[in-house]
């Protein structure tokens, strides 16, 4: 790991933990407005109301998973990759990323990252979820179709949560290329057929702005704003231009 992330500051202090919250990124956000420093943890052992990407709820059994969300005054340009790279290693060698942020394993979701910014003030909400304990039978079957766990127990989600915090600490310190690079070893969607507004194509990598390629039929190659993009399954990705 590059030395220049040796003197990134620590993450996870000061702690909030919560035997069951509604969601912890709007724990932390409030915590963030409040004028928390950088690298308050707000962790829940249950969420009732978690959130996920473009609107959809994040489901968890209590006590099984990592559900954890860090205040950063720091905000990398590629906070999403970035996440998702720290996120992939302490998964293992086997995960890949869903461009831009899914961890999967043997092509299942594992985690799952929600990055709250509030670009004008500076501050960011980092919110983590990893299946560390999560069994099939633990969740509603249409989930459990698509998920994965990293087959721990649930004595294990402290350890992971330490090592998540020190592999976030890393990478968010690193700079674009080397976070570009180590997304580009784990990329999922690579040569995957993908449905875009532009029309279909072949997801062929990220561009050094982290912006997802998709050669089109026609012959065009187009680059995407992660905010732009409604993710399906692995096979199907729809976009608005
Ligand atoms: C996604 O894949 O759609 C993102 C899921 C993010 C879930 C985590 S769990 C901890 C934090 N609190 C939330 O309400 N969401 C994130």
């Amino acid at each position: 790991m590059s030395g220049l992330s040796a003197g990134a500051p620590a993450l996870g202090t000061p702690r909030l933990h919560l035997r069951r919250t509604d969601s912890t990124n709007d724990r932390a956000r409030q915590l963030a407005l409040a004028g928390a420093p950088h690298g308050t943890l707000v962790t829940a052992g249950e969420q009732t109301a978690g959130r996920g990407r473009q609107g959809r709820a994040w489901c968890a059994p209590p006590g099984r998973a990592l559900l954890a969300s860090v205040v950063l005054r720091e905000v990398p340009a590629l906070l999403t990759l970035a996440s998702a790279v720290a996120v992939a290693d302490v998964a293992g060698a086997g995960a890949s990323i869903k461009w831009p942020n899914d961890v999967l394993l043997d092509g299942r979701k594992v985690a799952g990252i929600l990055a709250e910014t509030r670009a004008r003030e500076d501050w960011a909400v980092l919110g983590i979820g990893i299946n560390v304990a999560v069994r099939a039978e633990d969740l509603p079957a249409p989930i459990a179709a698509s998920a994965a766990g990293l087959g721990l127990q649930v004595a294990d989600v402290e350890r992971v949560l330490g090592e998540l915090l020190e592999a976030l600490r890393r990478r968010l310190a690193q700079g674009s290329a080397a976070i570009i690079a180590a997304y580009r070893e784990r990329d999922a969607l690579r040569g995957h057929e993908l449905r875009t507004s532009y029309g279909g194509g072949v997801a062929a990598g990220v561009d050094d702005a982290g912006r997802l390629l998709v050669d089109l039929v026609g012959g065009d190659r187009v680059a995407l704003q992660a905010g732009e993009v409604h993710l399906g399954g692995l096979d199907e990705i729809r976009t608005s231009p």
